[in-house]
């Protein structure tokens, strides 16, 4: 049996194919298009792994996507592939409208008709399963329950209104064609091949290398933090016995303000790599311009998963942050790649 897995290159994609096959030993064919957030050194150990295949491409060619489900006939999709940073998505949101919308739909529609090409059996088995975030659900107030899978959608930057298209457009296919899809909406991640334009992997390659620890407006803006390892488990289990068209919310209940996310890292990096003049890491940060429509909190409720499917994280906030910084200090070679090109235009054009 194989799984297709879009996005694979990417953060959470490449952390899912590499722990699925720690787990099983199903063929995985990785799609990606390797975008500037896309890495193949990401899935480098998986080199000779004769159950692994990898594709440079993209979810919205519709002739490549029917030629890799007719010839490897897979028996679930996992559909990372996605541009997944608000900040880009306010400076330049046509990408996100194409990949994470139209590339959506052309991925449901071929396949559909591959799906219905399936015999009885295959067609019984087979699952879309679609991972999206919970911003979708647009901004709590401090004091408003955290997300359910009943709270209406209502995003707020473009990259979420993206996302919101491609859920809608994902369980219309369901309930219109049939197509047996899964949605999940997972909280912030965090953890190892995290692209470092997000917060915590920024900050700590900002802190190593001397540089501003840069904080919106106030940093007290609160996310809902999940170490990456702990949504690829959830994955898996809503790929196995999660219902038909059903939605699923992941987060671990660890909500922090941007702030205290910060400190808590600095503190890290104090215990494991102490500056060599003694100062904490935390004088590096900095108070920067707020992000345009800058959403408050984003908080989840996982009750449905933890008790239909009997899912909890692992990892406390503490324990995966830890494990976050030891690895982004035994993987300076990675870094320091990813750190080159493309990535420093982005860098300079956002904090000058
Ligand atoms: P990422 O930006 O690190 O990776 C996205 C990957 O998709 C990259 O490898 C990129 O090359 C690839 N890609 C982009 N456009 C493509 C296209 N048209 N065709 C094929 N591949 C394409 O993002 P991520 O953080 O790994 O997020 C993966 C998915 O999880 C996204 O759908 C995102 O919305 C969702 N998600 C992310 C988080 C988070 O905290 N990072 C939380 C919840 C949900
Ligand atoms: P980010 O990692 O971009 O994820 P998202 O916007 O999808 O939640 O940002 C996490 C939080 O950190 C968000 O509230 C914005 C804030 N932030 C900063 O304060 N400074 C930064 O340099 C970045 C990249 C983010």
């Amino acid at each position: 049996m194989t799984i297709l897995v879009t996005g694979a290159a990417g953060f959470i994609g490449s952390n899912f194919v590499l722990d699925w096959f720690e787990e099983y030993d199903e063929d995985i064919i990785s799609l990606d298009k390797l975008t500037y957030a896309g890495n193949p050194e990401n899935l480098k150990s998986l080199e000779n792994n004769k159950n692994h295949i990898f594709v440079k491409g993209d979810i919205a060619d519709e002739k490549l996507i029917t030629s890799i489900l007719n010839e490897y006939q897979p028996r679930a999709i996992i559909n990372f592939a996605a541009e997944s940073h608000v900040d880009r998505s306010i400076n330049g949101p046509k990408d996100f409208i194409d990949t994470n919308i139209i590339g959506t739909y052309s991925l449901l529609e071929m396949t559909r008709i591959y799906w219905n090409n399936l015999g009885y059996k295959p067609k019984n088995i087979f699952r879309f399963l679609h991972v999206s975030t919970d911003e979708v659900y647009g901004s709590l107030e401090n004091n408003e329950p955290p997300f359910s899978e009943m709270t209406p959608y209502a995003p707020s930057s473009p990259y979420s209104a993206s996302k919101a298209a491609s859920d809608h457009l994902v369980r219309a296919w369901h309930h219109t064609y049939g197509l047996p899809v899964v949605t999940t909406n997972c909280s912030n991640n965090y953890g190892p091949y995290h692209f470092p334009e997000k917060l915590i992997p920024l900050c700590i390659l900002n802190a190593l290398n001397g540089e501003s620890l840069p904080i919106y407006g106030d940093g007290q803006q609160i996310r809902d933090w999940l170490y990456v390892k702990d949504h690829c488990t959830a994955i898996r289990l809503v790929l196995k016995n999660g219902a038909l068209g059903g939605t699923y919310n992941i987060g671990g209940r660890n909500e922090k303000t941007n702030l205290d996310v910060v400190e808590i890292l600095c503190s890290v990096l104090d215990e494991l790599m102490p500056k060599k003049d003694g100062s904490k890491y935390s004088t590096q940060i900095i108070y920067v311009k707020d992000r345009p429509g800058h959403d408050k909190r984003y908080a989840i409720d996982a009750t449905k998963l933890e008790s239909e499917l009997g899912w909890l994280p692992e990892e406390t906030f503490e324990s995966g942050i830890r494990k976050t910084v030891e690895w982004y200090l035994g993987h300076q070679d990675w870094v320091s790649r990813v750190q080159s090109g493309e990535y420093q235009n982005w860098i300079n054009k956002q904090y000058q």
